[in-house]
């Protein structure tokens, strides 16, 4: 077999991606961003891939979250702060929940490029190119806005490097100390999460009282204080991919340099396609959507060339079947894993199969169907044996009203209140806290049997 080459996915059938007008504007900018730092470190992207192993035998959970789509309009500090703040108050919950680390990563500085269903949309009789995500064109509904500008990529990356620095700095500056448990109470918007929350930081703060007495504090035990936060994104655009793909100077290796981890979509999985051949070269761990259409077969070839050397924490598998057709689905899915004998990590995304056109309009996705499809997710893999290894939420730390339902019962008439997603609709800090306290009771109710045959 030849050696893999960044270039050679351009060689392959390509779906989804861009056709840019001006080629020679493209080159410029692919030799730009070819000489900038990469964005990630070839030693983070492997640090997470061994805590994903862990994931894989259920020694760890993955909690993997943030936006369908960034944006360059809805780009602030307060907003990456709500999010990174909900996700470290939804790991907590977890973390209690599942009496395991909970391993955190946004879907954050980077995930920008989208793919769509249909490449026109048409209102009011005018039709124009769909809009795939502010890396590639713009969500006005002008011609103009629509066109692929390769100049796109370079404020994707500024706004990424930007985000990941706000990031560590919370990471590892002491917004993050365990001792603040407290202080991440967001404005909740319902007394009965705030009051669960509450309830569980006071005795957080309890077991931290009782360590200190011990004599360990955010001093001596630094883990307190710190936290490690990855980033990921769908690598759809290639021409950005392959302009910050780096070689690692440790192991030899490609390194994809935009993120931690990458995953490959629903719509660009093909096995012989370009975005499954340029993901098999790099290093970092990925990431595969499984929907309703992807065969066992095709399954079985993926994580042929995905996953090789069969290495622990490489390959996740993110299930988003829709409320309803988990049954229908996972369990051969499961059986093509086991019949491979591969190690892979089973999340489950409750968004991309529950989204519906409301009533008033408005694209959206019930609470209700979200939080079955979680809970046919655990129930089968308790009934097949395997681990249940996390969750992806498409959500946001801010109040908006995307998603109908969650005790506060956001309605359809409600949508137009607060919707302000590029892309998909999220789960509001609300909803994301509540789905996180669900997981954790299904997480803890998993740990019961083996305690209790521990105890017997
Ligand atoms: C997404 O994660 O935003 C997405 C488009 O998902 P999928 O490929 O599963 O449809
Ligand atoms: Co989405």
């Amino acid at each position: 077999m030849s050696e893999w080459t960044k270039t050679a996915w351009r060689n392959l059938p390509r779906v989804q991606m861009p056709d840019y007008p001006d080629s020679d504007a493209l080159a410029a900018v692919e030799a730009q961003l070819s000489h900038y730092p990469p964005l990630v470190f070839a030693g983070e992207a492997r640090t997470l891939k061994r805590e994903l192993a862990k994931v894989s035998k259920g020694e760890a959970f993955l909690l993997q979250g943030g936006d369908c789509a960034e944006s360059f309009a809805e780009f602030s500090a307060d907003n990456i702060r709500d999010t990174f703040k909900v996700m470290l108050q939804m790991a907590m919950v977890l973390t209690f929940g599942a009496k395991v680390p909970v391993i955190k990563v946004g879907r954050m500085a980077g995930q920008f490029a989208k793919p769509r269903s249909a490449p026109t949309e048409t209102v009011g009789g005018t039709e124009l190119p769909s809009y795939k995500g502010d890396i590639i064109n713009g969500f006005d509904f002008t011609a103009e806005a629509r066109i692929p500008d390769p100049a796109r990529m370079l404020q994707a990356y500024t706004q990424s490097a930007a985000t990941l620095n706000l990031l560590r700095a919370f990471s590892k500056g002491g917004f993050a100390d365990v001792h603040r448990v407290h202080a991440w109470t967001l404005g909740f918007t319902n007394a009965d999460n705030a009051e669960r929350y509450r309830d569980m930081a006071n005795r957080i703060q309890d077991t931290l009282d009782f360590m200190a007495a011990a004599g360990l504090t955010a001093e001596t035990a630094h883990d307190l204080a710190q936290v490690d936060f990855y980033t990921s994104h769908e690598a759809l655009l290639l021409e950005y991919e392959e302009a910050l793909c780096r070689i690692d100077s440790t192991t030899g290796l490609p390194l994809a340099g935009t993120g931690h981890m990458l995953w490959i979509g629903d719509r660009t999985r093909q096995p012989d396609g370009a975005h499954v051949e340029f993901l098999k070269g790099v290093q970092n761990p990925i990431g595969l959507k499984c929907g309703p259409t992807l065969t066992s077969g095709h399954l079985k070839a993926l994580m042929a060339r995905l996953n090789p050397k069969n290495e622990p924490g490489r390959l996740t598998l993110i299930a988003r079947f829709g409320a309803g057709q988990v049954g229908d689905n996972l369990p051969r899915l499961i059986k093509a894993v086991q019949e491979e004998g591969a190690n892979v990590v089973w999340t489950c995304d409750p968004m991309h199969g529950n989204t519906i056109k409301s009533s008033s309009g408005y694209k959206t996705r019930p609470f209700d169907s979200v939080l079955r499809e979680v809970q046919e997710f655990f129930a089968i893999h308790k009934a097949e044996g395997t681990i249940p290894g996390g969750v992806h939420f498409e959500m946001t730390g801010k109040d908006v009203t995307e998603c109908t339902g969650g005790v506060r019962a956001v309605s359809d008439e409600d949508l137009s209140s607060r919707y302000h997603t590029a892309c998909d609709p999220r789960l509001n800090a609300s909803q994301a806290l509540e789905l996180a306290f669900l997981v954790a009771e299904e997480l803890s109710a998993r740990r019961q049997p083996a305690s209790l045959a521990a105890a017997g």
